[in-house]
């Protein structure tokens, strides 16, 4: 928490890994963020970083069922398992009818879901 131009935005997104920065150290699961490699940096973030939003971020083109997919198969989870945990999410959102719709087929509130 803080007033407007504290810099919770840029905390966020070096803490996300989203931003570098120029001073200071960040350790995150014993590894020293600043000195990994992109591609080191890219695998720690996909595998434990989960990002929501302000503005959704869903992805347009893809429907629901597909941008709930999305950070599963960036995280290499296999098919059977991913259709699990896919329809595990649409069910404990209530929206399993909703799933071949697109982002801009549902609803304010139900996109922040
Ligand atoms: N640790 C920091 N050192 C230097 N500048 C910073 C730091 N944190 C934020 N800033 C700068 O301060 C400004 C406001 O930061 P921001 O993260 O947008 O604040 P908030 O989200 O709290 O409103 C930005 O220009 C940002 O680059
Ligand atoms: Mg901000």
């Amino acid at each position: 928490m803080g007033p407007s131009g504290s810099g919770k935005s840029t905390l966020l997104n070096v803490i996300g890994m989203l931003d570098g920065f120029n001073e200071g150290e960040y350790r995150f699961l014993d590894e020293s963020v600043q000195q990994l490699k992109e591609k080191q940096r890219t695998n720690l973030y996909k595998q434990h970083i989960g990002f929501v939003f302000q503005a959704y971020h869903l992805i347009d083109e893809l429907t629901v069922y597909e941008n709930i997919e999305t950070p599963l198969l960036y995280q290499n989870v296999k098919g059977s398992e991913r259709k699990a945990m896919v329809a595990d999410i649409l069910d404990r959102f209530n929206i399993v009818a909703k799933k071949d719709l697109f982002p801009a087929q549902l609803s304010g509130g139900q996109q922040h879901w």
